[in-house]
């Protein structure tokens, strides 16, 4: 007999159009839509067209005027600082509201771009909110990520404005953010008339006059400002994730159809209620920041843990216990990675025991693949059901997971569960054929996707159909592979692409390469993703030199991997390069990354039939021994 998860997954799929208008009753609407989906010039579907609405209304002001306006929307819990505040929901009203004014009179109006340039702080969730209440698209940049980095983003979104902090604390080191701001904006041609700075005591910025303005002054002096209504297919935000190449992909999330399926998600997929209190242990500069820091739980009336710590070493691998007894968590989200950082420090979970966690209900973890060692852990330890569920940036909210809210189903470790209901998930052969069950293909996602997904990517039509629909038509390619059981659970197990996944952190090895190549010394480069018990993977260049090069190979890695950090970022932890005398290809030339990784992991392997020169391979193996890799 079906049970209720089937029902509703088949409900879903059967008549998208119902089952969509139904979950849009939860929002407030300023105009009905014309139709629920239009599919008239797929891929290019859009969610509630003709409707209008405003993302920041129903995240902030709706719950003022329900009487929830004393309840705590956000908790700013930062031990790095050793700072806390609350924020009730009648606080963030008029901050946002002022923020937007101020904003507006800095020309900034509806369909004006906004990079936001900040850490995790409370003003960062307030300028986002800000953007949303004037119908002005955000795009905040992870503040890990180099000038260069920056720079791309200003030269594509264009925008009116930023919004910046003066610095950003990691352990150990203040990072000032203004003269990384200063130089992207000297890198890129695009010329932004405005930045909003707000000062941080850990490290004042200076401000160049005419062009920055104080945050608490502008603040001060601002008027709120009401809701703009906008349409729900017009852009909320852009987010830029890493292609193949070093051009980031800026994903574009709609307003309307992005509200509808967070909503939906917390109740459903999070099994939350409103007025509880949630906690995702990530960044407002990744999608999961987006989704789970800000807006789905201000959508659903929920009050969300703004974190600027890190799992371990702030003070200690304990802060997650303490806040979650401290602010009565009862759903956390977080990475794997940063259960194995806690599980590295506190193995036997021995500082739980000062910690009464009693108001957790359950532990999702999301981001990179959930390997078994970790999932034991925490269950062992936290004694609650943990769900490991899939998604990308560019879907906005997951793709499959264990649904608790509709129906827990059984866990099977190494699988996010199964396809949410929405998402017509099939595992494709090279030729679009659904693969048998158990057997490896790429993960897709039948046309149309549920609300929320990308309706494209910013100023790029053709790269959205080029990257995501072209190679299996009337699908969408997710970019990982795996498989499904017959019980149809997905199996996610690798990317079809160069994106490797660090510390949870989506990077593109090709966007490294091009760095590489820019050496003056190096003649040809490859990077991989190579196994690292705490980030996942780490990446590892390989540098082949010109010949007569009187430096020595050291010397050139070193110079490389500093080129990474000051191009791409810190993020990015490229630390290792080796120099080889040539690299393995196939005889039309193509590098074999995929054979270089499973050597360096010591994993089995087949020596490609098109292998131009199988010598090759034992050489690239020595020289991973002498590193810590291959042969184990
Ligand atoms: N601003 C500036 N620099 C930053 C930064 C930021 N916001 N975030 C990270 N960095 C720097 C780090 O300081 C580090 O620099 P270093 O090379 O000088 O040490 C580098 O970028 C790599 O950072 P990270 O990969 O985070 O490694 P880490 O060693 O600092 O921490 C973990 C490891 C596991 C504790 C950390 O990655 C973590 O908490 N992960 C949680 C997962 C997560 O939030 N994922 C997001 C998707 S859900
Ligand atoms: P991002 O767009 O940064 O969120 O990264 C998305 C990618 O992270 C996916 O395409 C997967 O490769 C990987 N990923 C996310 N969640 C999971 C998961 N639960 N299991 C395996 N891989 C995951």
């Amino acid at each position: 007999m079906a049970g209720v998860f089937d029902m509703v997954y088949q409900q879903s799929l059967v008549d998208p159009e119902c089952f969509w208008r139904d979950a849009a009753a939860a929002i407030d609407w300023s105009k009905s839509w014309d139709s629920i989906l239009d599919s008239s010039n797929s891929p290019f579907n859009k969610w509630f067209s003709g409707a209008e609405c405003n993302t920041c209304h129903n995240a902030v002001d709706r719950h003022v005027e329900a009487g929830r306006g004393d309840q705590t929307a956000i908790i700013y819990d930062s031990p790095i600082t050793g700072k806390k505040r609350k924020i009730s929901y009648t606080e963030l009203q008029d901050k946002v509201a002022r923020c937007a004014g101020a904003l507006r009179q800095l020309g900034v109006e509806k369909g004006d771009r906004v990079i936001i340039y900040m850490p995790m702080v409370p003003q960062t969730a307030v300028a986002m909110l800000a953007c949303a209440r004037l119908g002005a698209i955000h795009s905040v940049v992870f503040g890990g990520f180099a000038p260069n980095e920056l720079a791309t983003r200003v030269t594509d979104a264009k925008p009116k404005a930023i919004v910046a902090a003066s610095c950003g604390i990691e352990p150990g080191r203040i990072i000032d953010y203004m003269p990384i701001v200063d130089e992207a904006l000297s890198l890129s041609p695009h010329h932004v008339p405005n930045v909003i700075v707000l000062q941080r005591e850990e490290s004042l910025a200076e401000l160049k006059s005419g062009r920055d303005h104080d945050w608490k002054a502008v603040m001060e002096a601002a008027e709120g400002v009401d809701c703009v209504p906008v349409k729900a297919t017009d852009p909320l935000y852009i987010l830029y994730t890493s292609g193949t190449t070093g051009e980031p992909k800026g994903v574009v999330r709609d307003n309307g159809g992005h509200m509808v399926a967070l909503k939906w998600s917390m109740k459903n997929i999070y099994n939350t209620e409103p007025g509880e209190v949630y906690w995702a242990a990530s960044d407002v500069g990744w999608v999961v920041g987006h989704s789970y820091i800000v807006y789905a739980p201000l959508l659903h009336g929920c009050t969300t843990v703004l974190f600027e710590g890190k799992p371990v070493g702030t003070p200690d691998a304990g802060v997650f216990w303490r806040v979650i007894s401290e602010h009565n968590v009862s759903t956390l989200f977080t990475a794997p990675t940063a259960f194995r950082a806690i599980k590295r420090e506190d193995p036997n979970g021995a500082l739980l025991n000062d910690y009464d966690i009693g108001s957790l209900r359950t532990l999702f973890l999301a981001g990179e693949r959930l390997d078994p060692d970790t999932l034991n852990w925490a269950e062992e330890h936290l004694k609650v059901p943990v769900i490991d569920h899939w998604w990308q940036t560019e879907s906005g909210w997951p793709i499959a997971a264990n649904c608790p809210g509709i129906e827990a189903l059984p866990i099977k470790p190494g699988s996010p569960t199964r396809a949410v209901p929405g998402y017509n998930v099939q595992v494709l052969d090279p030729s679009g054929k659904e693969v048998e069950r158990g057997e490896m293909g790429a993960i897709c996602i039948q046309l149309p996707m549920p609300p929320s997904c990308l309706p494209t990517l910013w100023n790029a039509d053709e790269r959205f159909v080029e990257s995501y629909m072209s190679d299996y038509p009337g699908y969408y390619e997710s970019g990982d592979a795996g498989y499904m059981d017959e019980d149809g659970y997905i199996f996610v197990m690798a990317r079809t692409d160069d994106i490797i996944n660090v510390a949870g952190h989506r990077l593109s090895t090709g966007a490294m390469e091009e760095v590489l190549a820019d050496h003056p010394d190096v003649a040809e480069c490859a990077v991989i993703g190579v196994e690292d018990t705490l980030k996942g993977q780490l990446p590892l260049g390989f540098l082949v030199l010109n010949a007569g090069v009187s430096k020595g190979g050291d010397t050139i890695s070193s110079e490389v991997v500093k080129m990474v950090r000051e191009r791409i970022g810190p993020v990015a932890a490229f630390k290792s390069a080796v120099v080889v005398d040539r690299l393995p290809k196939t005889r039309s030339g193509k590098i074999l990354r995929g054979t270089m990784a499973s050597i360096a992991d010591s994993k089995e392997y087949k020596q490609p039939a098109t292998i131009d020169d199988p010598a090759i391979l034992p050489e690239i193996e020595a020289v991973l021994k002498t590193i810590g890799y291959a042969g184990k």
